[in-house]
């Protein structure tokens, strides 16, 4: 609410402060300031946050042009979704669940920042996934999914993530140093799973985690929470590329798909009411209910650098009519960093002013 703080006078017609405003206007300022420091921090301004995270990524990793802040090293694959008719009880999206095989396009990355990471290295595997298809009227619509192969993320809350990322670009004292001073960032899950996992032996053969809490909304606007992950269904009847090659994963992808499509199930997992709804840095148990909601097949790679898939963004907030994002605050700031890295990569993939 504004203050009215300059009142007309007569005879002529001039404006004086408005004294009866004084309190207000103070008040104002005082709320404008803490509003201001709060942006400052990157706490209520999602910009101002994301250009922290994004430029913690660029110092930790370097600035590689034209590519994506984080996952740049990263293959595409195309495919089909076909969701099952049975999950239409749970969410009004029913485009996404018709039976019908949907369009899907994957691009499978290695977490960090730096184009040239080597396979070989323990740590994140990404899995991001676009689903399109024709809603009610014929109008098109998409579902983006970003998810990666541990059950949990590093940080709980977003003003973490450059903090975290400074650290580990410092190496292993730093980052149990900045673990032990921030227990509240929730870290040390996420490096637990790391250690337990090693090195993915394959990008076909691992499950990948939304992590987030999503709701499922259903046409008779009943509400359920959920996480999504993708599961393997697929084990490779033989390898090709030798796993101690920096590039094996996207080579053994290849000779994967070269014998036949890759499937994943996707799961959408029910929580109990003990779960943690908001804090992805905590995984509900392992034994949860699921419902099988569909099967994605990859048939082919698809190398171009032109493909839409190379220069999407998937903010995993672009969801359906029927699925709504958590108020997670790590899934909300997703969105605002995965544009300042689209808008950076996009400006100099077109040669205008880098940043
Ligand atoms: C504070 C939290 C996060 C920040 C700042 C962040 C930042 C980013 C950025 C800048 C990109 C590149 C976007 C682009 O250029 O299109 C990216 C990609 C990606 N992120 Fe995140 N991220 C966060 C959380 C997460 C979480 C929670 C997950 C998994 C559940 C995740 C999984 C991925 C994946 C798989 C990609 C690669 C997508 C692709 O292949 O294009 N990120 N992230």
């Amino acid at each position: 609410m504004w203050c009215l703080a300059l009142k007309r006078l007569p005879p002529d017609g001039h404006f004086e402060m408005n004294r009866a405003a004084a309190p207000c206007l103070i008040a104002q300022a005082a709320i404008f300031l803490i509003a201001s420091a709060a942006w400052a921090q990157g706490s209520a301004d999602p910009r101002t946050g994301a250009q922290r995270n994004v430029d913690a990524l660029q110092s930790a990793f370097g600035t590689h042009a034209a590519q994506r802040r984080a996952h740049p090293k990263g293959i595409c694959a195309t495919g089909s979704f076909v969701g099952d008719v049975a999950v239409q009880r749970l969410t009004r999206a029913h485009a996404f669940f018709s039976g019908q095989a949907l369009p899907a396009t994957v691009r499978f990355s290695v977490g960090g920042g730096d184009p040239r990471a080597s396979d070989t290295i323990p740590g994140v595997r990404g899995m991001a996934v676009h689903i399109s298809a024709t809603g009610p009227s014929a109008q098109p619509q998409h579902w983006l999914m970003a998810g990666i192969n541990l059950p949990v993320f590093s940080v709980a809350q977003p003003e973490f993530f450059a903090g975290l990322t400074a650290a580990r670009a410092q190496g292993r004292d730093a980052l149990a140093a900045w673990v032990q001073a921030h227990p509240q960032a929730g870290a040390q899950a996420q490096i637990d799973a790391i250690a337990r996992n090693g090195v993915p032996a394959s990008y076909a053969t691992i499950p990948y985690f939304g992590v987030h809490t999503f709701w499922l909304v259903n046409a008779q606007g009943q509400r359920q929470p959920m996480r999504w992950q993708w599961m393997p269904q697929s084990v490779p009847p033989q390898i090709q590329a030798a796993p101690h090659q920096p590039d094996f994963l996207a080579a053994r992808l290849r000779d994967r798909l070269a014998q036949g499509p890759v499937r994943f199930e996707l799961w959408l997992m029910h929580p109990q009411a003990s779960d943690d709804l908001l804090n992805p840095t905590i995984a509900w148990p392992w034994d949860r209910p699921h419902t099988t909601a569909g099967v994605l097949t990859l048939q082919a790679i698809d190398d171009d650098p032109r493909s839409p898939c190379a220069r999407l963004s998937f903010n995993p907030l672009v969801l359906p009519d029927g699925i709504e994002p958590s108020a997670d605050p790590v899934l909300q700031s997703r969105a605002a960093a995965y544009g300042v890295s689209l808008m950076r990569r996009t400006s100099e993939h077109l040669g205008l002013v880098p940043r």
